[in-house]
């Protein structure tokens, strides 16, 4: 399998399994449970179809949208995701360069692996996703450090209090940073051009946490024994309420699902909501984010700005949400496996598919900007939008 060969997310998986040591592409690929949230994020965009309109006289498309404050040239941008250069030395590099050339936002992780430093000299727009750890110190940091690298926005991320129970990362050993056991022994063994490059490569680190933590960086720990000992459990909409205020510029709620929660959002002043159930791999048997989007734009629709984040697989999946009411959409798994699958080249190849796959579906749509797409458009099957 070569990049050159991959066109759509099912080859970029295939591509990733075929290079990742088994933990790895385990922590990529699963959910929690039993997963059945996990497929349902995706599974939910096709119980709902298109319905285009034809001579329409559609020359040029415009996929351009406004969200936290930035013109994107793409109504889909790049989740924050934790630990990216475990998958491609290139990591975080390589989605930054994405959104430059795409224009688009990139999002980066408490948890991830370049600094936010680093990160702020890209000069696509940047969000920071950060987790509420019980160290109040390390909190206040992560906000002045993005505060001074100019991070465009902020996003709280809602949903992970405790970890969600992922059974494969169970059964795989996965750790971070990785760690040789008898179980993933084999499966280092067996990716030899992935185990040398990640031996010769730069040290292992979590930049924005390691001056705070040890875990992750010097010790190696489970996600799930980090979640457990490092972040706060019992966060609320108080302190959802002063983040927002500390940081004075766009900020996201990231895991909202209910509506009431979405009108909340709208309360203490927060500029978007993520509409997301951390990609399955959290509250397993929870629902899919595009079929809670229509009773949430109907609530908060022009309130907030909406993005939907989960299962986003395929350029018409993101029309269907905007039709339905979302602002924009945003992705993990989208570029996750083309990153490692091929590093840059792979995010870049994964990101022009799916922004043709827009532009295309959009000209059978028969729509040239997506202030055209609306729920006239969509049928759900067995009736009703
Ligand atoms: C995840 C967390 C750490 O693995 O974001 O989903």
């Amino acid at each position: 399998m070569r990049l050159a060969r991959c066109h759509n997310h099912h080859d970029f998986r295939r591509l990733a399994k075929q290079r990742l040591p088994a933990p790895l592409f385990h922590y990529i690929d699963g959910g929690a449970d039993d997963e059945v949230t996990l497929r349902r994020n995706t599974q939910a965009f096709d119980d709902v179809d298109l319905v285009p309109n034809v001579l329409a006289g559609v020359g040029d498309v415009d996929l351009s949208t406004e969200v936290l404050g930035q013109r994107l040239r793409l109504p889909l941008f790049f989740s924050p995701t934790a630990m990216q250069r475990l998958f491609h030395q290139d990591g975080e590099r390589a989605v930054a360069k994405a959104a430059e050339e795409f224009g688009t936002f990139f999002g980066i992780s408490t948890i991830g692996t370049r600094s936010i430093e680093e990160m702020g000299g890209f000069s696509a727009p940047k969000l920071f996703q950060i987790y509420v750890h019980k160290d109040t110190a390390l909190n206040a940091d992560l906000i002045a450090r993005c505060k001074a690298a100019n991070f465009n926005a902020l996003a709280l991320t809602v949903d992970t209090v405790v970890a969600g129970n992922r059974e494969r990362d169970l059964v795989t050993g996965m750790t971070t940073p990785p760690k040789l056991t008898l179980a993933s022994l084999l499966s280092f063994a067996m990716h030899p051009s992935w185990t040398l490059a990640y031996l010769a490569g730069e040290r292992f680190e979590l930049p924005n946490v390691s001056r705070y933590v040890k875990q992750g960086s010097d010790v190696s720990s489970s996600i799930a024994s980090y979640i457990h000992e490092q972040f706060r459990t019992d966060i609320n909409w108080d302190d959802a309420a002063k983040m927002i205020q500390d940081w004075g510029g766009p900020f996201a709620l990231k895991g909202i699902m209910s509506v009431a929660d979405a009108k909340m959002a709208v309360q203490v002043g927060a500029s978007a909501i993520m509409v997301s159930n951390h990609g399955g791999r959290q509250l397993d048997g929870s629902r899919a984010p595009f079929d809670q989007l229509a009773d949430i734009a109907d609530a908060v629709g022009g309130y907030i700005e909406i993005i939907l984040d989960g299962g986003i697989r395929r350029g018409t999946h993101v029309l269907k949400a905007l039709a339905m009411g979302a602002t924009a959409c945003s992705g993990g798994r989208m570029y996750l496996y083309a990153l490692a699958g091929g590093g840059t080249e792979g995010v870049r190849r994964a990101t022009m598919l799916l922004r043709e796959e827009m532009q295309r579906n959009m000209m059978l749509m028969g729509c040239s900007s997506l202030a055209e797409l609306n729920r006239s458009m969509l049928s759900r099957r067995g009736g009703g939008t």
